[in-house]
């Protein structure tokens, strides 16, 4: 463990701790505010992130950003985004359980500097991984279940609302009660 985040971020840019290292052009880290309380937590980057460095700025980080600004949240300021791999998997498959066993170890690091309140799954990889191996998430996003005293919330992937928008506005609603949350408990930062 890193007790800090320069340390954490340097070694992490340094893995070769499994196969996903050789094709990739870039390490994604993460990104946001080291004080933020709310941690947002993505399966792996796709071709964009894995170009640029950065979670989530391809069409579907474009959708999650109006989502997060609409509920006055921002990645840069208070929010803090990263992902279960931090490699692109191939053809952007899911990434497979010991891709994830790898390193989750990153991630682990950045939740122990970060302690956030709350943490939002995007998807059902992010969401299996950090709430439970069997969450069935048309039917479960949105709801806030606690794990050992964080609140963690799963909501739909970013890109799956891209291939069925129908499903936008549910998933909408997953971030004003994200809202409606940190409000009640008061952990708002300035953005
Ligand atoms: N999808 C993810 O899960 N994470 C990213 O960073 C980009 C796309």
């Amino acid at each position: 463990m890193y007790d800090n985040w320069e340390a954490l971020e340097r070694a992490c840019l340094e893995c070769r701790k499994c196969g996903l290292c050789q094709d990739r052009r870039h390490v994604v880290f993460g990104v946001g505010s080291a004080q933020a309380k709310v941690l947002f937590v993505g399966e792996g980057p796709g071709e964009h992130e894995d170009l640029q460095g950065e979670p989530f700025v391809g069409r579907g980080g474009q959708l999650l950003d109006k989502y997060l600004a609409a509920v006055d949240l921002d990645r840069k300021t208070n929010v803090y985004i990263a992902n279960i791999v931090k490699c692109r998997p191939p053809q952007n498959r899911d990434p497979l359980p010991e891709e994830q066993e790898a390193c989750i170890g990153w991630l682990r690091n950045q939740f122990a500097l970060l302690r956030p309140k709350i943490v939002v799954c995007l998807g059902r990889v992010a969401a299996m991984r950090m709430m439970k191996p069997d969450i069935k998430i048309t039917k479960e996003h949105g709801v806030f279940v606690e794990k050992n005293g964080t609140l963690m919330m799963a909501t739909l992937h970013p890109a799956a609302l891209l291939r069925n928008p129908k499903q936008k506005p549910a998933a909408f609603e997953d971030y004003l009660r994200l809202r409606e949350k940190i409000d009640e408990l008061g952990c708002d930062i300035a953005k």
